[in-house]
């Protein structure tokens, strides 16, 4: 059988799985009480399902004309399928109707599969801020990066 893909809003029951696959796919994950922060302050995040199992989530915000893009994570052992394209072009749409212009974030300037998959998508880097993120004992920069939604403005 075909299998079926759905992308739907983030919902409080997808917590534990969301921290689970959260765990396996950062070295440097979010705590739970980030995610369920995330969900009790209504940010209109997504997830993907393959067959009914969460395989990719997206969490975002929307803030005046910009979409903030925090995490997009794929589980690790279906990461290169194209489940995080498949759900990014969904919040291009969804920010574009809730009127949004671009979709702003930062990633960890290590993070190549990242930046690699942020790029393929179009964003541009705007900004560099250094010392942004906990690395061990040390810090590391972020790449700020930025992607107009011109092209998903509705006429
Ligand atoms: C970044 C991430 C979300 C990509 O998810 P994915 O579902 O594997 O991505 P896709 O299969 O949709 O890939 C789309 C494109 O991104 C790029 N890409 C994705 N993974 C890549 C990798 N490991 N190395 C290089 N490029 C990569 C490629 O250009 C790819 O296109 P291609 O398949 O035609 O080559 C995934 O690697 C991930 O979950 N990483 C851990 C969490 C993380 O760091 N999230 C980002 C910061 S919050």
């Amino acid at each position: 059988m075909t299998p079926t893909t759905v992308i739907r809003p983030l919902d409080v029951e997808d917590l534990e799985t969301i921290v689970g696959i959260e765990q396996q796919a950062h070295a440097y994950p979010w705590k739970k009480s980030i995610h369920l922060s995330c969900i009790e302050q209504g940010y209109p995040s997504l997830v993907l399902e393959q067959d009914r199992a969460i395989t990719a989530y997206v969490v975002f915000n929307y803030l005046y004309d910009e979409c903030h893009l925090m995490n997009i994570t794929t589980k690790p052992s279906l990461q290169g399928r194209g489940y995080a394209s498949q759900l990014i072009q969904t919040l291009y749409q969804h920010s574009a109707l809730a009127g949004m212009s671009s979709v702003l974030l930062e990633v960890r300037e290590s993070n190549h599969p990242a930046l690699s998959f942020y790029a393929k998508e179009g964003f541009e880097k705007i900004g560099h801020r250094p010392d942004y993120y906990p690395k061990g004992l040390d810090r590391e920069g972020a790449v700020v990066m930025r992607r107009s939604l011109s092209d998903f403005l509705l006429s």
